[in-house]
């Protein structure tokens, strides 16, 4: 599917917002074929204005996943990282996002739960720029997924928050999934402060729209150096409530075929709960973004 040439265009890129704080549906693109520079401009623009983009009605296979992808800068590679289970030779850029085992028997664990709110790849020195997450198989009305704009997070916070929080940093837990499952190979957590994971600056300066929002990775074992643990918690619960206020927030129902790609150096991410038994697969690749300044 991705060996052909550059795509003719048969009309014109649109772009329509989905006048929520972010967010917006991109028309006129068929991902499965490589972008003319000008086009993949088009999209870039669009998604450094809205954060989150959808493209809807797409087709495609890990190949033109992983093509699409590395189109905007190296890919990060998922192995042991993976919410669902992998087929045998799946490329290692990709992560299957599924409540399915490869035999399509309901997955053990607990896949179909609340993924709570959080950034991805953050427990990493160099954490995601974009996912780019594509609905193979979903089911619409529930599972939707939401974003949060952490520019105006950022923007919107009263003056003694923005205080306590200049020139801090946080410590982005890594042996934890956003489900609240322990990573293979990680002990529990017992003291935050010294849990492993990258620590980054809790505002950062986004490397290419050059904007500062906020950048705290997930809440649970979250941590911010220099504080007395329990302080670090106040402080974290108050900063969590404001960034996932309802005015800063848009929610994804998803349809088969959509492509969904956000950008984790100023949007965070979560899905409500599901009914386990209805089936939800999606595959996606991450683009290893710069280190945050
Ligand atoms: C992800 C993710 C949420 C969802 O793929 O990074 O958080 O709705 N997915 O599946
Ligand atoms: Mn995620």
């Amino acid at each position: 599917m991705s060996s052909g040439p550059a795509r003719k265009r048969d009309g014109p890129i649109t772009v329509v917002p989905t006048g929520a704080a972010l967010g917006a549906e991109v028309r006129g693109v068929d991902l499965s074929r490589p972008c003319a520079p000008d086009e993949l401009a088009t999209i870039v623009a669009a998604w450094h204005r809205h954060i989150v983009l959808l493209f809807r009605g797409q087709r495609l296979d890990d190949d033109d996943l992983i093509a699409f992808g590395r189109r905007l800068g190296p890919l990060h590679r998922t192995e042991g990282l993976t919410y669902g289970s992998k087929p045998a030779g799946t490329r290692a850029e990709i992560e299957i996002v599924s409540n399915q085992r490869e035999d399509g028997v309901t997955a053990d664990g607990r896949p179909a739960d609340e993924c709570t709110w959080h950034t991805d790849m953050s427990m990493f020195e160099r954490p995601a720029s974009a996912s780019i997450l594509y609905a193979e198989d979903v089911p619409s009305g529930v599972g939707q997924t939401r974003f949060t704009n952490l520019y105006r997070a950022y923007e919107s916070l009263s003056e003694s928050l923005r205080r306590r929080i200049e020139g801090r940093r946080s410590i982005h837990d890594f042996a934890y999934t956003a489900m609240g499952e322990i990573r293979a190979g990680f002990e529990p957590v017992t003291d935050k402060s010294k849990g492993p994971g990258a620590d980054h600056p809790i505002v950062r300066t986004h490397g290419e729209t050059g904007r500062r929002a906020l950048f705290l990775g997930r809440r649970g074992y979250g941590y911010v150096l220099g504080l007395p643990v329990d302080e670090s918690d106040r402080l974290l619960d108050e900063l969590w409530a404001h960034m996932t206020r309802p005015e800063l927030v848009w929610e994804h129902d998803w349809r088969i075929g959509d492509v969904v790609m956000w950008d984790n150096r100023c949007c965070a991410h979560g899905r409500a709960a599901f009914d386990p038994g209805l089936r939800r697969r999606l595959r996606r690749v991450t683009v290893m973004g710069e280190i945050p300044v």
